[in-house]
């Protein structure tokens, strides 16, 4: 039934737009000082769809990022992030070459076709084979076996990678050229994964599938639990969240690397990211706790120009000038955030910083101006917070909220008989020694100064892996998008309406005067 006239004025006066409510609100405000209010809805929160486009060839199923932390997200995260749908920024506190080996990891993970698959030679020992695998830490022992010329000369079949065999020459124990099932590459179509998947139901028993060219040169393999996987995906919920090539999405994250004289070391940077473009990135994030400055703009801009449809993330920022420099430098997407996250001391040490929430309504004005999309960086500590934050932002950064799973960098340690993992400010001084200190300003190598860290050390309770994580996440975004009838996160941010909540207020909204036998996974 429609609301009367009178009725929805009350709630408007009441329940306010974002303009509305924070314009008449000049105090600084974060996740738990404001709540929303239901509207009619029509939607069911099973329903709703949290596709989020950060920026073109930039879209992702489910609106969450992994932080571009040291505690936080390498290959194994990033893998995780993006099979559910969300993305995974790389850090930077790594030499560079083994940054790019870790977004080639994901760019290589499932992929259906394979380009360049691990191939043998036939005058290898089955030895070396074994010990190839046991280097490399393999899962697969089946490999494609080529001449100098890279052409195809038959398939080493995994039964006969045996300890026992280790004597015998690879060209002993290959299935010849002539039993090898190929497909030329000009038959693929523009539906690869579509004929391959047939080419295994019309052969039973066949699990490989090789790819050669006019000459024979082998171009790649398909193999049927990768095609599967990807086929099982198109019926699933969350949707990985893949490139046009079909591969998963990866960030990574670079430094405002600087000369010994303090100026930009422009040749680094360009030949940084050039190397993660070859690798695949699919966008890159110049990471700072100080976006708006020089040095961050003069990245962008430089990187923009060299390479202009990179997605480039950029930040970090709180204000509306923030923005607007950084969308004219040429990002794409904004990183919001100072001082909010959990590991964070910035506002403590520095006395700097706004308040998570303010800072993201600041923001999204500039943003709908400059047409640049925004992520929201720190601070979410529930799947409420991450549904306050997509009314204002595109996507939201999670450090602590991933920082326990077992997807994350590091060992679990036992304290007492409960699990934790490490989890570190990327401005601790441990981290800025490792590696990021350019990123609150300072220089790793200069120890003839003292700086002042802005992060902590700190332990996170070991957690669910990252799809339970965000199975919880998802489902409480859908069940608030669902109370403010929003079919879509453009419609979640057009809806929402808020309202000031009292401490009062606060502790009501959390479970109270119980005894608490068992805590859900996604309240803390
Ligand atoms: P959460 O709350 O998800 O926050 O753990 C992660 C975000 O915190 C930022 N970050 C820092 N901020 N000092 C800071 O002031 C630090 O040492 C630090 N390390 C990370 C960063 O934006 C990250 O995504």
């Amino acid at each position: 039934m429609a609301s009367s006239v009178a009725a929805s004025a009350l709630d408007a006066e009441f329940y306010q737009s974002a303009d509305g409510f924070f314009r008449s609100h000049k105090t600084a405000l974060t996740f738990d000082d404001v709540t929303l209010a239901t509207l009619y809805s029509e939607v069911l929160p099973r329903e709703t769809q949290l596709d989020t486009r950060l920026a073109d060839g930039l879209e992702l199923h489910v609106p969450l990022v992994s932080a571009d932390m040291d505690t936080v997200t390498e290959s194994r995260m990033a893998i995780a992030m993006a099979q559910n749908g969300g993305l995974g920024l790389i850090h930077y506190n790594m030499p560079e070459r083994d940054q790019l080996s870790e977004v080639s990891r994901v760019k290589n993970h499932v992929h259906g076709l394979i380009q360049e698959p691990i191939k043998v030679s036939p005058d290898q020992f089955i030895g070396d084979v074994l010990a190839l695998i046991e280097k490399k830490k393999f899962a697969f022992s089946t490999f494609p076996v080529v001449d100098a010329e890279n052409r195809l000369l038959g398939l080493l079949p995994g039964h006969v990678v045996k300890p026992r065999y280790a004597k015998r020459k690879v060209v002993e124990a290959l299935q010849p050229r002539n039993e090898v099932r190929t497909i030329h590459e000009r038959e693929l179509g523009n539906d690869p994964i579509g004929r391959a998947d047939r080419f295994f139901t019309e052969n039973p028993g066949i699990h490989k599938l090789l790819v050669v060219d006019d000459q024979d040169h082998l171009r790649g393999l398909f193999t049927m639990s990768d095609i599967e996987r990807i086929t099982a995906e198109h019926a699933a919920q969350v949707k990985p969240a893949r490139d046009s090539h079909f591969r998963l999405l990866c960030g990574a994250a670079i430094a405002t690397v600087r000369r010994g004289d303090g100026s930009l070391d422009r040749d680094r940077i360009l030949g940084h990211v050039g190397g993660l473009v070859e690798r695949g990135v699919d966008v890159i994030a110049v990471s700072t706790a100080h976006g708006h400055t020089k040095g961050v703009g003069d990245v962008v801009r430089l990187v923009r120009s060299a390479f202009p449809s990179l997605p480039i993330i950029a930040g970090n920022v709180t204000s509306a000038g923030g923005v607007e420099f950084l969308a004219e430098a040429g990002a794409n997407v904004i990183k919001i955030g100072q001082g909010p996250g959990s590991i964070c001391t910035t506002r403590v040490v520095a006395g700097v910083g706004i308040p998570q929430l303010t800072a993201l309504y600041v923001a999204s004005r500039a943003a709908a101006t400059k047409g640049v999309t925004l992520l929201a960086d720190g601070g979410i500590t529930k799947s409420g917070d991450i549904v306050k934050a997509l009314t204002l932002a595109h996507g939201v950064i999670c450090g602590g909220l991933f920082a326990g799973c077992p997807e994350a960098p590091g060992q679990i340690m036992e304290i007492n008989g409960k699990l934790f993992k490490q989890y570190r400010g990327m401005g601790s001084l441990a981290a800025m020694k490792a590696g990021s200190a350019a990123r609150y300003g300072h220089s790793s190598t200069d120890t003839t100064r003292k700086v002042a860290a802005e992060g902590i050390e700190a332990l996170k309770e070991a957690s669910a892996s990252v799809d339970q994580v965000i199975g919880q996440m998802v489902g409480g975004i859908q069940s608030g998008m669902g109370y403010l009838g929003s079919a879509n996160l453009e419609q979640l941010r057009a809806r929402a309406r808020y309202i000031r909540v009292s401490s009062a207020g606060m502790k009501e909204a959390a479970p109270h005067d119980v005894v608490e036998i068992k805590t859900s996974a996604n309240v803390n």
